[in-house]
């Protein structure tokens, strides 16, 4: 399972920079997240950027006056991140390779949800989190039309990840005292294609395709969606 997330986001890179400058939108859930974070923890300093990926959240953290870690599963992406804003290191959130109680935040940037166990890894942000220190974390809740009926309902496809939301939860729920709320931000079908033109995210359609039938099939079941949109996320915190 780890190897296939790995190898889907390996292939992403260029797509996923592209869905960003497009819609903002991973920058707008890092930033939105950094302030819940802020609000409800002391000083942010060491932050771990855990699945910072092309380094969109790991920019803003950094931005934000955090001293983060870019960490990451994919090489592939973290090669885009920026080396000058943080010191990046690959591997598991699982398994963090960091001693106990290392950081002041934690923060899982639209990443969490996609490991089959995110239990383990919310032990391990409890670990590596000083005393006082804060988790965050941002989970799909899916594309709906604006009444809110579910993108993909007359599809007869379902966007899945490893994990939704709801696990989530449960996995912060066991290790922190947790608050939560929701997002919904509006977008158009256009921004959909685009977002399932990334091959990691084609694959929560169509996981066992190669990224090019994946991609074709994705584009063709997606090609008569018309909008406007809604994207929504759940957030958490966690101290
Ligand atoms: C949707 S991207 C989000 C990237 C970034 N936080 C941003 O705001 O653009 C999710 C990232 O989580 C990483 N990821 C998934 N599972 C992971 C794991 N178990 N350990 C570390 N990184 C993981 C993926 O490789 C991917 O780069």
């Amino acid at each position: 399972m780890k190897d296939a997330i790995r190898d889907n986001f390996d292939e992403s890179p260029n797509a996923y920079d592209e869905y960003e400058r497009r819609t903002g939108r991973f920058e707008a859930l890092a930033d939105r997240l950094y302030d819940e974070l802020d609000r409800r923890t002391s000083r942010i300093g060491a932050l771990l950027d855990a699945g910072a990926g092309s380094g969109v959240s790991t920019a803003v953290f950094d931005e934000r006056g955090a001293a983060p870690i870019a960490f990451d599963l994919s090489g592939r992406m973290l090669r885009e991140c920026p080396g000058t804003i943080a010191p990046r290191v690959q591997g598991d959130f699982d398994e963090l390779p960091f001693v106990g109680e290392a950081f002041d935040a934690v923060v899982f940037t639209a990443s969490l949800f996609l490991t089959p166990d995110p239990a383990r890894a919310a032990r391990e942000a409890r670990r590596v989190l000083r005393p006082g220190g804060g988790v965050g974390a941002v989970a799909p809740l899916g594309w709906t039309t604006l009444d809110g009926d579910d993108v993909f309902a007359p599809l007869a496809r379902d966007s899945r990840s490893p994990t939704g939301a709801d696990d989530v939860a449960d996995a912060l729920d066991a290790n922190f005292g947790v608050e939560s709320g929701e997002w919904a931000f509006r977008t158009t079908a256009e921004d959909l294609r685009a977002f399932h033109a990334v091959p990691a995210m084609a694959a929560r359609l169509y996981p066992r395709l190669d990224p090019d039938e994946r991609l074709g099939r994705a584009r063709e079941l997606l090609s008569d969606v018309e909008g406007p949109l809604e994207q929504r996320w759940r957030w958490f915190v966690g101290v």
